[in-house]
């Protein structure tokens, strides 16, 4: 089978490997990729490029395909994708309908409101006995969730949104919903728009320096399993969250394929869905798929055929991390085409690429903020942990940061 896979972060660098080690596989391209990925092309129409290309399978990694319609243009073509219609992943394209959608259908998350208005925003967060959290309704990169620690601030937040346009058309609306408090968790489940099968429990570190402090970034390392959360735990949020999602996706005549994410806030009163995404999470993927030992291959081609129930999904019993070496600068302005050193000496540990490109020479350099995730497996988390630091060690770039307590 000829494989697309569509992004060009660690996370599909990740997917990339893991669908390489599947028998079936044949070519895989990716686009655009990065210099860890192999036959990076760069297609202006994906539907084009898989027709010319003999495409079997198309795997979006992004959510900005997934939400622009993607697996719907390659459908209508017939070509089998690995993700969920428009429609769907307007679970993770609109916090607005994601929210009423939960409250629907009784899915526990925090208490809200969705204005388009100022002044009614205003009230509402005048009307509040508790900090908010302001979130533009649609995609905003990961930047429109504004946590707040007070009314001023999350009134400048509304105003940002709604009057200034900071996040353009995707802040036409706001959600704005309790400040909970707890620690999170990334629950993640493959999905065939009718069965669903749990990954592993996982969890990002979001800000940029050690013990939690600096501002937010698209993640900095993570871990799995979760000790915290155990297999009954797993089970409830399949139960609760999960599967409430895809029968009422279901019910609702758009089914929802592919990878469905819950952000949770595992709060006193119990688990609450923060957000949702469409698709893997990044830096997760890249400590899930080290701990798959079936074919993510069968498994996708499962989803989209609706025949998920068919297949037995193992995972190995071990612990993975993943350490995530950043730019100097990052999350702020941070330069490129700073050359990589170390790369050939990593034992023990995989290093997926993110924001790496080629040189004119042909060597490594960096091109992205987030540079390399070092994923390693252990026994234990302290020996997946070991492996990986062990491993970041000896891989030089100038600036080059990450933090030292992941896992922790
Ligand atoms: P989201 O994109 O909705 O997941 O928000 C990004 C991050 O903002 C989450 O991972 C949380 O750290 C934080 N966040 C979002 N919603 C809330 C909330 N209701 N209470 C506290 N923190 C939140
Ligand atoms: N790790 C968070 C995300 O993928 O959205």
């Amino acid at each position: 089978m000829n494989i697309l896979i569509v992004g060009g972060g660690g996370r599909e660098h990740a997917i990339m490997w893991k669908l390489q080690q599947s028998e079936r596989a044949q070519r895989i391209f990716v686009a655009p990729g990065n210099a860890g990925t192999a036959r990076n092309v760069n297609p202006k129409d994906i539907v084009a490029f898989s027709q010319e290309h003999a495409i079997d399978l198309v795997v979006i990694g992004p959510e900005a395909p997934l939400v622009g319609g993607v697996v719907d243009d390659l459908m209508r073509a017939g070509i089998q994708a690995f993700g969920p219609t428009a429609a769907a992943a307007q679970l993770e394209g609109s916090k607005a309908f994601a929210k009423k959608f939960m409250l629907e259908h009784g899915i526990p998350t925090a208490e809200y409101g969705e204005f388009d208005d100022v002044k009614q925003a205003f009230a509402f967060i005048d009307s509040t006995s508790y900090d908010v959290v302001v979130k533009a309704d649609g995609l905003a990169a990961g930047k429109g969730v504004i946590v707040c620690d007070s009314k001023e601030q999350a009134k400048s937040a509304v105003k940002a949104i709604l009057q200034d346009k900071q996040f353009g058309v995707a802040g036409a609306k706001v959600v704005i919903e309790e400040r909970l408090i707890g620690k999170e968790a990334s629950i993640l489940a493959f999905c065939d728009g009718q069965h669903v099968v749990m990954m592993p429990p996982s969890r990002d570190h979001k800000r940029v320096y050690d013990h939690d402090e600096g501002p937010n970034t698209g993640g900095m390392g993570a871990f799995a399993p979760v000790a915290d959360i155990s297999e009954d735990d797993l089970n409830h949020y399949k139960q609760a969250i999960i599967e409430p999602v895809i029968q009422a996706m279901a019910a609702r005549g758009t089914p929802y394929k592919g990878v469905l994410y819950a952000g949770l806030m595992l709060t006193p009163q119990g688990a609450k869905v923060l957000e949702f995404n469409c698709r893997f999470g990044d830096p997760e993927t890249q400590v899930i798929l080290p701990l798959l030992d079936s074919d993510l291959l069968e498994i996708m081609l499962a989803c989209v055929a609706g025949t998920l129930d068919q297949v037995h999904v193992q995972w190995k019993k071990a612990a993975c991390v993943t350490v995530v070496m950043a730019s100097g600068g990052y999350p702020g302005n941070y330069s490129k085409g700073v050359p990589i050193l170390g790369l050939d000496t990593v034992e023990g540990a995989m290093v997926f690429h993110a924001g790496t490109s080629r040189s004119e020479s042909g060597d490594i350099v960096t091109s992205g903020g987030r540079v390399l995730a070092v994923s390693a497996i252990g026994d234990t988390l302290q020996q997946a942990l070991n492996n990986a630091y062990t491993n970041v060690e000896k891989i030089h770039f100038d600036g080059a940061h990450y933090r030292h307590d992941i896992g922790k």
